[in-house]
């Protein structure tokens, strides 16, 4: 398995590009299982989780690749299986948004129950709940979820019992072609549901009031394929100014979209960052200050994002002061901690809150990684620690949600290097 080598104690500097958004990327992929012609969709990371999308729509019978230009083209107009296979649903949950498409173009879908990971059960109660209201009969056999409906599902009113992402974005899908219109009261709001309805849109939906508590789905009769540019990734660029605050280091963000990080640009300016944004730019200048410590408790969006949980619960152990980071998303989110402790980290986990009281003095250490988001915390941890080097071990993990994120540390300066193994 392949590691990364850091040695730390530089401030990070220059420019770095965004790549398109995983979490937007993934459902948008899925859904041109709803076309009746080729979808080519551009802005597409090169990540793990993309790979294992385009071999699960392949699988189906689509085909779909990745072109000479970095855009991926996918034709579903012959897809003759309506499997989703436990091989490959067990290395990536969002694998289970082939159900929606699949029962809506389809009238049947038997996906692989996702089961959990790292960081929760993370259950999929709410999305074959909702799809039972429009009428699909579902039925749990033998690991796998099996789905159909006679005729079309029905829209109707769907009211979710907790905000969820993935459910919102499966019944969206669900919903483009049912009979009638469905409306999702207390839908998910955060941007990637809005870059995946823009897309259906592109495609021939009828979806209205993506972005807010409540989403409507006027069903259409078919859909066709559509051009889309996937939007920036939210959580990559929150990511890099964290590691540039840590650092106090000075960057910029290109190809980003910085509507999309209210909650994180103002926590990074009551750290002290000096943080200026353009239409496809945000610019974070700490002017070589240490950061102060800020509370932060993680909530749907437009809250603060549970994805960045992680990246600044490191900053916080190494900033000034005391502080409380609170997770109320999942319920097993802190795996980082443990390994940030082997660094030197002063960090106390009290329930589902990370405490600490700031100007840990971090040394690099062999860590190992355990989930997405705690493998970025453990990079920004060890851009820090300057006595020793960090080897961080099980970066697939990374390589699921990052893309070339050595190279791009690398050009703003950070001494980074991958052991393949
Ligand atoms: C999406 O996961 C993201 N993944 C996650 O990003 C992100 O952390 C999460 O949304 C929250 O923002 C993708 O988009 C591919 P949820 P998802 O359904 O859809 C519970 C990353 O690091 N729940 O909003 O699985 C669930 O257990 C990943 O990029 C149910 O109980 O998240 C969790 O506690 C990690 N029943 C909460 O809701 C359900 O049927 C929120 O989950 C569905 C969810």
């Amino acid at each position: 398995m392949d590691k990364l080598l850091i040695r730390g104690g530089r401030p990070l500097s220059g420019d770095v590009e965004i790549s398109g958004a995983k979490n937007a990327a993934l459902p948008i992929l899925l859904a041109s299982l709803l076309a009746d012609t080729p979808c080519r969709f551009s802005n597409v990371p090169e990540l793990r989780d993309v790979n294992t999308s385009l071999a699960l729509l392949n699988q189906l019978g689509a085909k779909a690749k990745r072109l000479s230009d970095g855009c991926v083209e996918i034709d579903a107009s012959c897809v003759n299986n309506q499997v989703a296979s436990y091989e490959l649903v067990k290395t990536m949950r969002a694998s289970v948004l082939v159900l929606g498409p699949l029962l809506a173009k389809f009238g049947e879908a038997t996906v692989s129950l996702p089961g959990g990971c790292a960081i929760g059960a993370r259950p999929v109660n709410l999305h074959l709940s909702g799809m039972e209201q429009m009428g699909a009969e579902i039925s749990v056999e033998g690991g796998y979820i099996k789905a159909q409906v006679k005729g079309r599902l029905k829209g109707c009113h769907i009211f979710m019992d907790m905000v969820s992402v993935g459910a919102t974005e499966n019944l969206m899908m669900a919903a483009v072609l049912a009979e009638g219109v469905t409306v999702i009261e207390n839908a998910a709001r955060e941007p990637e549901i809005v870059d995946l309805a823009n897309c259906l849109n592109a495609m021939g939906a009828k979806v209205t009031g993506a972005g807010t508590p409540k989403v409507s789905i006027k069903g259409v009769a078919s859909l066709k394929g559509c051009d889309y540019q996937v939007l920036p990734d939210r959580i990559e660029t929150g990511t890099f100014l964290v590691a540039a605050a840590a650092t106090r280091g000075h960057i910029r963000c290109l190809h980003a979209a910085p509507e999309t990080l209210d909650a994180v640009i103002d926590k990074l300016r009551k750290m002290g960052a000096e943080v200026a944004t353009g239409p496809d730019w945000i610019e974070l200048n700490m002017h070589g200050k240490q950061a102060k410590a800020v509370n932060i408790s993680t909530d749907p969006h437009p809250g603060f994002p549970t994805d960045m949980q992680a990246q600044f619960v490191a900053l916080n152990a190494i900033a000034s002061g005391a502080a409380t980071v609170t997770e109320t998303i999942f319920e097993n989110r802190f795996m980082h901690v443990p390994e940030l402790h082997r660094m030197g980290a002063e960090i106390e986990l009290r329930g589902n809150s990370a405490v600490t009281n700031g100007d840990s003095k971090l040394k690099g250490a062999p860590v190992m990684a355990t989930d997405l988001r705690a493998s970025a915390s453990l990079i920004i941890a060890a851009l820090v620690a300057s006595e020793c080097e960090t080897t961080i071990d099980r970066i697939y993990h990374l390589d699921r949600g990052y893309e070339k994120i050595e190279e791009k540390l690398s050009r703003l300066g950070a001494d980074i290097k991958r052991i393949k193994e």
